[in-house]
């Protein structure tokens, strides 16, 4: 009988697109070992879901000015989309406003209340009197107790990662109003997490194999002593508590999608008792993953909201990496660092996103991502060391046709780089299996080093010319680690070993095991070219066509004036500081270029929603100028960078050098960099400065 296991990753909140932080983090992590799972020839239950409750719900509902359901859909479907893009496949992926979520919740919070371990009692909250509400731990912010850091939640400081309870915050205010919180005493309902200690501990020192990460913040969890916590918060969206006397509470969102992981075993298997009797079965093991900052919640709340309910399994493995950072600066949807996952899936493929990820994976330690060395990986590793050992084996093998096991003799260095490839596949699978997943993957990417190596030694293309001996040796034992590469890439790279798979004549997925055979060397079809290198780079600067429709004085500052913007589609009005160099009547109708991917900015009272280029030569400014047939919105080309138009910083967008240059005589603006200047272009002509200006200097 199969194996049967339960594979489960966080719930990302519904309230943004996930960006390749969460992707990093979680998600991809779990998609790989789900498929190894699958490919071990395990009966796999795996499920997430949107977290659609709470605070970061409402109050990007809030901000957006639509209801919580409406942001909850919305971000459930784009994030449902994400995922497809990405290969990520789930059995269930639930919503936790929907009516089966809500039934599954009920029964488990009635269990617990039946067996006494969530009881009643007192709890001092915020209370703001200016909006005459208790607040939820998310409407209150503060200086973080822990570590200092000035912009902490009322429920975890993003910065430390310490949980925290709004009473906990240096100087709390109220998001709403900014009114400093009265705390007044409310009724709730608490879970008693207090007589857990002991289990917990034994839990935990039974579970020596989890990572370094998990047990160090578990025990250090465990041992300031285990405490009853509220599960109940004064908020009107989320799911009802089965009590009377609390129409106006919810259940606290993370009580409530925790048990998202039962829901999800319940949809997956489309049978309510019958999951239930999985949870009861302890020979199912329970595998979760999540980012650094779920790790209490998975290896303590979780396990004894289970002890509770009592019949149902505890996790066997609780998996959390750290952060991937972005270009040096924390992931964050709030802060606008970052490339969201809508923005990179328009620009990359995803088995390259995949494949940048796995290179980079923040397993044990926070990794790096860059755009720069994302391109440079994939090119230089992916394609020219992968991709072209795979190419050239194809190739050959495509020519010389079937090869049989009989007709070769294998030379030293063949055997030798098949004992490699066998070593390589032992170690992917043994890492896989105690979940290294970075490890697996470079294991994996040195097996296609090697055999770019391999092939480039043994030089089959020479052999055949001479004796049929050796050619046929070296093209079959490449053939051999293609496959062997190729099974194994169902975890990391689905679609390109797809692809290879079936030029192999498999059109089936090819279980994984460290007795991989491939009995005859053989592609049935010609192989087609499996990558394209990413030739143009990235650059996160959009830079646009705008045309001036108004012009008016800024009512605060002497010296700005409020520029009404027409952008095709779009208006706005940005903030410049040109009235010296520029009267009204000159500005109306020219064609000027603005940095349209700024953040906005509030300046003395005004909101500016862009930036306009204009070089200062002698205390003049001179406009960066569109050609006149130039159609405003349209986007300016700078070489052929590819544009990412995610939101940036003012600091970020001055990293770039935007210079005036000469060219042919004329004096144009052009980005510097690397000692060369490329020009910026829109339709192919290059853009104009207004009025005489000197090269070099500095746009801005
Ligand atoms: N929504 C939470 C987050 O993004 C994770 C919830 S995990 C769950 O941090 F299991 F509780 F759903
Ligand atoms: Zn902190």
């Amino acid at each position: 009988m199969k194996e049967k296991v339960f594979i489960f990753v966080a719930l990302p909140y519904a309230n943004g697109p996930l960006h390749l932080g969460h992707i990093a983090g979680a998600y991809l992590p779990y998609d790989a070992f789900r498929r190894f799972m699958i490919l071990t020839g395990r009966e796999v239950v795996s499920a997430s879901g949107s977290d659609e409750h709470g605070t970061p719900i409402t109050i990007k509902a809030m901000q957006e000015g639509i209801s919580p359901k409406e942001i909850a859909t919305k971000f459930h479907n784009v994030n449902s989309d994400i995922f497809k893009r990405m290969n990520i496949e789930f059995n269930a992926f639930i919503e936790t406003s929907s009516d089966l979520h809500k039934m599954v919740v009920k029964d488990f919070i009635t269990k617990l209340i039946d067996k006494g371990y969530i009881y009643e009692g007192n709890m001092i909250q915020p209370f703001c009197p200016h909006d005459n509400m208790f607040l939820p731990d998310r409407y209150v912010k503060g200086k973080c107790p822990k570590c200092g850091y000035e912009n902490a939640r009322g429920d975890q400081c993003e910065n430390c990662g310490a949980t925290l309870e709004p009473s906990e915050l240096i100087n709390p205010v109220c998001i709403l109003d900014g009114y400093t919180p009265e705390f007044r005493e409310t009724k709730h309902l608490f879970f008693k997490l207090s007589s857990f200690q002991e289990d917990m501990e034994k839990f935990i020192s039974e579970r020596k194999y989890w990572r370094d990460n998990v047990l160090k913040y578990s025990r250090n969890f465990i041992s300031q002593g285990l405490k009853d916590r509220p599960i109940t918060r004064d908020l009107d969206w989320g799911v009802d508590i089965p009590f009377p006397g609390y129409e106006r509470k919810k259940i606290y969102v993370w009580f409530e999608a925790l048990i998202g992981y039962i829901t999800g075993t319940v949809q997956a298997l489309n049978d309510y008792n019958g999951a239930l009797e999985h949870w009861k079965d302890k020979k199912i093991r329970h595998y979760y993953f999540m980012g650094k900052d779920n790790i209490p919640f998975h290896s303590i709340i979780w396990p004894a909201m289970l002890m509770a309910e009592g019949e149902y399994t505890l996790p066997y493995y609780v998996a959390a990496n750290e952060y991937l950072n972005f270009q040096g600066e924390k992931f964050s949807k709030s802060g606008g660092v970052g490339i969201s996952m809508p923005k990179l899936l328009e620009s990359y493929n995803s088995e390259y996103i995949r494949f940048g990820v796995f290179y980079n994976l923040p397993e044990g330690h926070d990794s790096d991502f860059s755009l720069e060395e994302f391109q440079n990986k994939v090119n230089s590793e992916l394609i020219d060391k992968f991709g072209n050992f795979v190419n050239r084996a194809l190739i050959l093998s495509f020519k010389k046709g079937k090869i049989n096991r009989d007709q070769i003799a294998q030379s030293q260095r063949d055997t030798e780089a098949e004992k490699f490839m066998r070593d390589s596949l032992k170690s992917i699978i043994n890492n896989m299996e105690n979940v290294n997943i970075r490890e697996a993957f470079k294991v994996w990417l040195e097996l296609a080093r090697y055999s770019n190596i391999y092939i480039t030694e043994r030089k089959p293309w020479e052999a055949c010319k001479k004796d049929d001996a050796n050619c046929l040796a070296s093209i079959y034992t490449s053939m051999k680690i293609v496959f062997t590469l190729a099974v194994s890439g169902q975890i990391f790279l689905p679609e390109t070993s797809r692809k290879l798979l079936s030029w192999l004549g498999y059109n089936e997925p090819v279980m994984l095991h460290e007795d991989l055979d491939y009995p005859v060397a053989h592609v049935l079809q010609k192989p087609e070219k499996l990558f394209e290198k990413i030739m143009s780079k990235s650059l996160n600067v959009s830079l646009k066509v705008a045309r001036v429709m108004d012009v008016m004085d800024h009512p605060n500052a002497e010296k700005l004036y409020l520029l009404d913007l027409d952008l095709g589609e779009e208006k706005r009005r940005i903030i410049s500081g040109i009235k010296d160099s520029y009267t009204r009547d000159a500005l109306v109708n020219k064609k000027i270029v603005i940095v349209s991917n700024l953040k906005p900015a509030v300046i003395r009272g005004e909101k500016s929603n862009g930036m306009l280029l204009a070089a200062e030569e002698d205390g003049k400014v001179h406009l960066v100028l569109a050609p006149e047939e130039a159609i405003p919105g349209s986007e300016i080309k700078i070489g052929d960078y590819n544009i990412i138009n995610e939101e940036i910083s003012i600091e970020e967008f001055k990293r770039h050098e935007i210079v005036t240059y000469e060219k042919d005589g004329d004096i144009i603006p052009a980005l510097h960099e690397n000692n060369s200047f490329i020009p910026l272009t829109i339709n192919g002509k290059n853009l104009t400065i207004d009025g005489k200006v000197s090269k070099g200097i500095r746009i801005k």
